[in-house]
């Protein structure tokens, strides 16, 4: 069911300072900033060779991340996201085994869909999947 690492999302306190350390300081390329209202966050995406690194602020009074970076006021590893084939397959699968996940399938970064597993049914981890796409690397 599993395909590729889509990419690692790191929740950040300052989306400048990050974006200007993997860009001006370890010479990445570097997407500009989207705000995802849906998920209430603002993203910027670093390109590398093999997957990307999806930096994560806050966007909106609701933001999942805002909680998590009073817990970790210096950031740090928030999800990873790994493709799939199908999306609602997957979903549905998933519940079947128990696994929760914490949406319906909606469009993520990209307009691709996406969702996220409960991190108690993950190993502690938050899990994101999303459906696979040839374009997915830009
Ligand atoms: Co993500």
């Amino acid at each position: 069911m599993l395909k590729r690492l889509n990419h690692i999302a790191i929740a950040v306190p300052n989306l400048e300072q990050a974006t200007s350390f993997y860009r001006d300081i370890l010479g990445a390329q570097v997407s500009k900033a989207a705000d995802l209202p849906e998920h209430g966050v603002t993203t910027v995406f670093v390109n590398l060779d093999n997957t990307k690194i999806e930096l994560l602020f806050p966007l909106g009074e609701k933001s999942p991340i805002a909680g998590f970076l009073a817990k970790n006021p210096t950031g740090g590893i928030h999800h990873f996201c790994i493709e799939v084939d199908d999306i609602f397959q997957a979903h549905s699968y998933l519940k079947e085994k128990g696994i929760r996940p914490l949406t319906e399938p909606k469009p993520g970064a990209h307009g691709i869909n996406v969702i996220f597993l409960h991190p108690k049914d993950c190993l502690g981890c938050l899990v994101e999947l999303e459906e696979s796409s040839s374009n997915n690397i830009e």
